[in-house]
């Protein structure tokens, strides 16, 4: 099926079955990004549907892409509209299913990531970060969803904080503070939905 068939399909999938994937406005940001960078390796945290995956191998032709997913019901669903895909789409995405921090931890650097996105478990960022470097080509960028957590990060609601996202909250600003005060990297946060941070490697 024509790719952005099979993305209608995934977005209306999610839409009725309440699966959080990339906005609009936000993939706009994500073609424009990968396609300046001509990846060759991009690594995924967060696969669900595989919506994005299939959007990034749409719009990063000579990309191998990686993507990883902790449920299993959630790796079916995305294996389900990887094989209505294209071969020239579908035979270049990888599904890897376990944890995100898991499977970077042992990365090969035989296989270094030209773009990484980040959206797994958000508590779990500064740890993904950390992992990354060693395993990031010279010109990479790593993007990543949701940093602003819907204002909880540094909006309006940044002292209003519910006891249960404390830590979530916390944690994306640490993320925050380590993209922008690390002088390896140059760090830009479009607010577009709940805010999408853009490190590259400088
Ligand atoms: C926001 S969704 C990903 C959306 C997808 N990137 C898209 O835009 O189409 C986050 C996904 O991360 C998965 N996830 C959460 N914690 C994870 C972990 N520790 N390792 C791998 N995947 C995880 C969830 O099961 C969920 O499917």
């Amino acid at each position: 099926m024509e790719v952005n068939k099979v993305l209608e399909l995934q977005i209306a999938y999610a839409a009725a079955a309440a699966v959080p994937i990339i906005r609009a406005r936000e993939a706009a940001v994500f073609s424009r990004v990968i396609q300046e960078r001509n990846p060759k390796i991009v690594l995924e945290l967060g696969t669900a549907i595989g919506y994005s995956a299939i959007f990034i191998a749409s719009v990063a032709p000579d990309a191998e892409i990686y993507t990883i997913e902790i449920s299993h019901d959630m790796a079916e669903k995305a294996r389900e509209y990887f094989a209505m895909a294209e071969p020239e789409i579908r035979d270049r995405i990888h599904l890897l299913e376990g944890d995100a921090g898991e499977i970077l931890a042992d990365w090969s650097r035989d296989r270094l990531i030209d773009v990484a996105f980040l959206d797994a478990a958000k508590g779990q960022y500064p740890d993904y970060w950390r992992k990354l470097q060693p395993v990031l080509s010279d010109k990479a960028v790593v993007l990543a969803d949701d940093v602003l957590y819907h204002g909880y990060v540094d909006g309006p609601y940044k002292d209003k904080v519910p006891r249960r996202q404390r830590t979530i909250a916390k944690r994306l600003r640490e993320y925050i503070q380590l993209i922008t005060e690390d002088p390896s990297y140059e760090t830009g946060i479009y607010r577009e939905g709940d805010g999408l941070a853009v490190s590259r490697k400088l």
